[in-house]
């Protein structure tokens, strides 16, 4: 069953060519067909959301965005601490894995969690500006990620938390302090993961480091399913947004 679910990713994934004419229509031609096997493959493909998650400083009554947050698996990772919040908003263009996540919001009565199809370059929160955003594995999903950023930065109140977490690759000459990664994985990683419209970037931690306060900062690699114990390369960035 478990193996069968996983063949049918594998399938999508391996599969040349993403039809769709724009952005929204390129996900949804991507994700349509695994929307309901997603969860249980990417618990073993995407490294560290739990931990971003309880990473993040969460107090009652604060408002969080989670930007490209698919099938809402996030909210769940919370567990008791999703009680403190007064709402939580999963912000999604696919509606397939939207679906999923209004199943879940369903399912568990959660009744602070809501699920929007938007754009996170462009979402504005309709009560105004919030405490707590987060993107797990959408960044490198979002061409315009850097507008993402700057979206999600005006999105938060002063002294606001942002949680990111997502494959990456090191700059050739990174800053000091930063991991160094051989030509190999500067070269096979962005290669191998293009291929599904998933695009790693050299440039998301400089700009993170840049547009907002360090409260925490890992570089690591987590092992990829199905790929001989290969590893590939992940960061998790807390930040605060700058009192103004
Ligand atoms: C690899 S999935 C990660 C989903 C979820 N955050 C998780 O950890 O399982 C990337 C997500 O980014 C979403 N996405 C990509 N571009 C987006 C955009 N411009 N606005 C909103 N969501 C976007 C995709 O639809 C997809 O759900």
């Amino acid at each position: 069953m478990a193996l069968a679910a996983d063949l049918r990713i594998l399938w999508k994934v391996l599969l040349p060519g993403t039809r769709g004419t724009d952005h929204a229509g390129r996900l949804e031609a991507f994700y349509g067909a695994q929307a309901n096997d997603y969860d249980a493959y990417r618990r073993r493909l995407l490294h560290g959301r739990e931990e971003m998650m309880a990473a993040l400083p969460i107090q009652q009554g604060d408002r969080l965005l989670d930007l490209g947050g698919g099938t809402g698996s996030n909210l769940e990772a919370l567990g008791e601490r999703r009680q403190l919040l007064r709402s939580a908003t999963v912000v999604d263009l696919s509606p397939s894995l939207l679906g999923i996540a209004r199943e879940r919001i369903a399912r568990n009565e959660w009744d602070n969690v809501a699920a929007v199809q938007a754009d996170a370059t462009t979402y504005e929160p309709p009560d105004g500006p919030v405490d707590l955003v987060t993107f797990s594995y959408s960044l490198t999903m979002i061409p315009d990620w850097f507008l993402a950023l700057d979206r999600a930065l005006a999105n938060l109140k002063p002294g606001g938390a942002i949680g990111v977490v997502d494959f990456y690759v090191a700059r050739k000459w990174p800053a000091e302090g930063m991991r160094r990664h051989s030509r190999f994985q500067r070269t096979w990683w962005p290669a191998m993961f293009g291929w599904d419209n998933v695009f790693l970037s050299p440039d998301h931690l400089p700009y993170l480091r840049e547009r907002f306060e360090k409260l925490k900062l890992e570089e690591r690699t987590g092992r990829m399913p199905y790929m001989l114990g290969l590893k590939a390369p992940y960061y998790m960035f807390v930040g605060k947004k700058r009192p103004v």
